[in-house]
């Protein structure tokens, strides 16, 4: 016994166009999908799952998979959704926690449908060996991720995968493309690269209203579904000016200081940059106890002859911030709001533009340089232009480094104050 995707595909209501369809035909063992934005994607790689787990078996078990945490939720909750409306009865457990669903398949067996994050491979994508895998965003994975975390969970059964997502830039996901394409392809590969006027549903004058608003390298990666190399950067030349060197506080000199504190997931970062832009100092941790944020900054901006800090304070009333300030610390709130940071990344993108900014090498610190090198264009669900880091992933030292150099921006070069501790005016 077969399953009739065709069937099962009506009786959940679920109309595929015709580039959906051409990825539900498809048989290769790994199917790669390029397209744009709004494409259809997530439905596409939902309705996978699904129809992989109805498939008659004692049992199957597989994953879907995102690059980070919310991604793969948004996945699992198309499945869920789909499940709990449309096939109820097929529903033998859903482990919330877990993002797990276990299902009867069309043979009696027990299938189970795991939701997993790629962002932090070593506990979350710790090994079972699984029938198939679906990607989603599948070219944002952190590089190595499929190859060394995912593809081998699918050698003892001999499973299948789909990779799904826009492409981004040149890396494995594009390998895994050609693989599928033209002379080169295999007979275990096939893949399409289809825009996201593609998607019948789409309203064709509202993705031409998206090409003036975006930079046309950025409108070809996301709408056009073009293999452009570096085509959502925001931020050139982080590499040429990541040459400078951690420094030890100067009598005499003046500091700035940039404090991105972590909400939920993320980190607190604090960046310090002297006069002549040149970044001497960052701190980052990761859920401190908020008394021990508190001193770790306040101790590293009075050695720094009492920088004065621009602080995001998104999270209104943050206590770290609040104590900060009782502390007697120089620290001045920088509101967020879309305009307030588009301003502050113009700011750094501009500066590094004009190469006025000196970085720490990137031996010295790798997550400044990668941040500000994933730090990218993107199209939002609602198709606003928003700027930030792939598929939700940290950009903590960025926004604290463009908070650093928010306050450098109006002091020249070689700038030096004669006193210690400047305390001019918020
Ligand atoms: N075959 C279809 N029939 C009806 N609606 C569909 C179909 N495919 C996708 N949609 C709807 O179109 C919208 C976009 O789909 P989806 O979220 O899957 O696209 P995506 O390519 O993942 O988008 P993004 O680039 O934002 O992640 C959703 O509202 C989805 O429900
Ligand atoms: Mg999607």
């Amino acid at each position: 016994m077969r399953l009739n995707k065709t069937g099962l595909f009506e009786s959940l209501y679920y109309e595929p166009h015709a580039g959906q369809l051409a990825v539900h035909r498809s048989t290769a063992r790994f199917r790669v999908v390029a397209c744009g934005v709004r494409w259809g994607k997530t439905v596409c790689a939902a309705m996978e799952a699904i129809a992989a787990a109805m498939e008659p078996r004692d049992k199957s078990i597989g994953w879907v998979v995102a690059p980070t945490y919310d991604l793969a939720d948004r996945v699992f909750r198309e499945v869920e959704v789909i499940v709990l409306e449309r096939l109820r009865h097929r529903l033998i457990q859903k482990k919330e926690a877990e993002r797990r669903i276990l299902l009867r398949n069309m043979a009696g067996g027990v299938s189970e449908i795991r939701a997993k994050s790629a962002d932090n491979p070593v506990v979350s994508l710790l090994g079972e060996g699984l029938d198939f895998v679906v990607v989603d965003e599948a070219a944002r994975l952190k590089p190595l991720i499929w190859q060394n975390h995912v593809s081998q969970r699918l050698i003892d059964k001999r499973g299948w995968a789909l990779l799904i997502s826009t492409p981004k830039g040149k890396g494995y996901f594009y390998d895994l493309f050609r693989r599928g394409q033209g002379q080169a392809r295999d007979a275990e590969h096939e893949s399409w690269n289809m825009p996201s006027w593609t998607n019948p549903l789409l309203d064709r004058d509202l993705i031409e209203a998206e090409r003036d608003k975006l930079p046309q390298r950025v409108f070809e990666q996301e709408y056009g579904a073009a293999f452009v190399e570096g085509a959502g950067a925001v931020f050139r030349n982080v590499r040429e000016v990541a040459t400078g060197e951690w420094k030890e506080p100067q009598h005499g000199e003046v500091y700035f200081g940039g404090l991105d504190l972590a909400k939920v997931e993320d980190f607190s970062v604090l960046t310090i940059i002297n006069a002549q832009r040149e970044v001497v100092f960052v701190d980052r941790f990761h859920r401190l106890d908020w008394g021990l944020q508190v001193a770790r900054i306040r101790a590293a901006l009075q050695r720094y002859n009492s920088a004065r800090a621009t602080c995001d304070v998104t999270g209104v009333g943050d206590p770290i911030y609040e104590q900060l300030r009782r502390d007697g610390c120089a620290i001045s709130p920088y509101p967020f709001s879309a305009k307030s940071k588009a301003a502050l990344i113009e700011n750094l993108s501009l500066m590094l533009e004009q190469r006025t900014l000196v970085l720490p090498r990137p031996e010295i610190c790798p997550e400044l340089v990668d941040e500000l090198e994933s730090f990218e264009y993107s199209v939002t669900e609602s198709g606003h232009v928003r700027t930030g880091a792939p598929g939700g992933g940290h950009d903590d030292t960025v926004i604290s480094l463009a908070l650093a150099a928010w306050q450098v921006r109006k002091v020249g070069g070689g700038f030096k104050c004669w006193r210690a501790g400047p305390r001019w005016g918020p």
